[in-house]
């Protein structure tokens, strides 16, 4: 059946979801439950959307076992907004902040929070092209800094966190857009958390911000309205018309993942995933992975052949193969498989069978 064409997606966001809540949001489209209307015309004000956003918060602090001195806020503004109302709502101590910078998002962050204060890069792998995380140790950080800044998995080129370093008593803030509910983190660990909906989460339009409570309220007075957290965590994230269509896809994620296996199950299957690229990447003499080895990325596997028309090849004969969205970002070049919580693994055997196939077929 026609629209029961699907191909394997690895895109790096937005990106594939999980195939039984969009079966089950396809189902509710035109009668939510039985109150004759979608969700996406529903008033926000509505008692039924006040589950929706409710359940939704719950069953995210269950799944990732958020404590209670935490606000969840589901926010606007994409995971770059983030960028922004960091420093201006958690740099208003001394107005200093570091930042570690592992790849194109942890830039553009730090860059944008120099606007607002004394931010300091503490360091970089941008000379060696983002290939590893820098290694940070807390006597590199600054005494009096408001926080100290990571990008947990770095999207465009392949990175994690796989331990994270001790910060000491540093407050640490945490861009996790692109691995949230790919693996179980203790969130006492960070002052702050935020990751954009469009990988794991839900169709793009919706920031998850997980906040200690005791870190609101400190922005300046002049602050726009909408760029204090205040604003949200007061209301709800209801201070204004929310995302609602995206919250209540959220929400069927979380249910999901809930009735399968929550975080561990999902990780489980990611580590599987991941691992069966990397082995394969790893004895395979015309491909490679271009990220050492200890901070690989379970979610986004950048590799390469080396040769860019080769790499164009390998792409377009995958589109021919229904695997789409196989390049890498435009400033990484090469190919990205990107894996989430949802995509089959199906779709990973089926990469590496065409791997070994184009290997085969261009031996030198
Ligand atoms: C790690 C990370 N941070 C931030 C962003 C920016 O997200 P948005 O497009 O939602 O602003 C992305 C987007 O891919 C990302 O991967």
């Amino acid at each position: 059946m026609a629209d029961e064409y699907r191909v394997f997606n690895f895109s790096a966001g937005p990106s594939v979801l999980p195939e039984p809540v969009l079966r089950k949001c396809a189902a509710e489209m035109l009668n939510y439950e039985g109150t004759g209307e979608s969700v996406m015309e529903m008033s926000h004000r509505s008692p039924e959307f006040q589950k929706i956003i409710d359940d939704a918060e719950a069953n995210l602090r269950k799944l990732m076992n958020i404590p209670d001195n935490y606000y969840v806020m589901f926010l606007q503004g994409g995971a770059t907004l983030q960028f922004s109302m960091v420093p201006i709502n958690l740099m208003t101590g001394t107005g200093k902040a570091d930042y570690i910078v592992a790849g194109q998002w942890g830039k553009k962050a730090w860059e944008e929070a120099t606007k607002f204060g004394d931010a300091r890069c503490v360091a970089s792998s941008e000379a060696d092209k983002y290939t590893y995380i820098p290694k940070v140790t807390k006597e590199d950080i600054r005494d009096d800094v408001d926080y100290v800044y990571i990008c947990y998995n770095n999207t465009v080129f392949g990175t994690h966190y796989n331990e994270l370093p001790d910060f000491g008593d540093h407050l640490l803030v945490a861009d996790m857009s692109s691995c949230i509910l790919s693996e179980e983190v203790d969130v006492n660990k960070f002052g702050l958390i935020y990751a954009g909906a469009q990988k794991n989460v839900a169709p793009a339009g919706m920031t998850i911000v997980i906040v200690r409570k005791d870190l609101v309220g400190k922005a300046p007075a002049n602050t726009p309205i909408y760029l204090n957290y205040k604003t949200h965590a007061e209301k709800g994230s209801m201070y204004n018309t929310p995302p609602c269509y995206t919250i209540y896809v959220a929400g069927e994620v979380f249910k999901y993942l809930l009735a399968n296996g929550g975080i561990p199950a999902m990780h489980e299957k990611d580590v599987r995933k991941a691992q069966k690229i990397y082995d394969y990447l790893d004895s395979s003499e015309l491909f490679r992975g271009t990220v050492v080895k200890e901070d690989r990325s379970l979610m986004n596997i950048p590799f390469v052949t080396g040769d860019p028309e080769l790499d164009k090849e390998f792409i377009a004969g995958a589109k021919e193969r229904n695997m789409i969205n196989l390049k890498g970002h435009r400033i990484a070049g090469g190919m990205r498989a990107s894996v989430y919580n949802a995509f089959p693994e199906e779709g990973v055997d089926a990469l590496i069978a065409y791997m070994k196939e184009f290997e085969a077929a261009h031996k030198k």
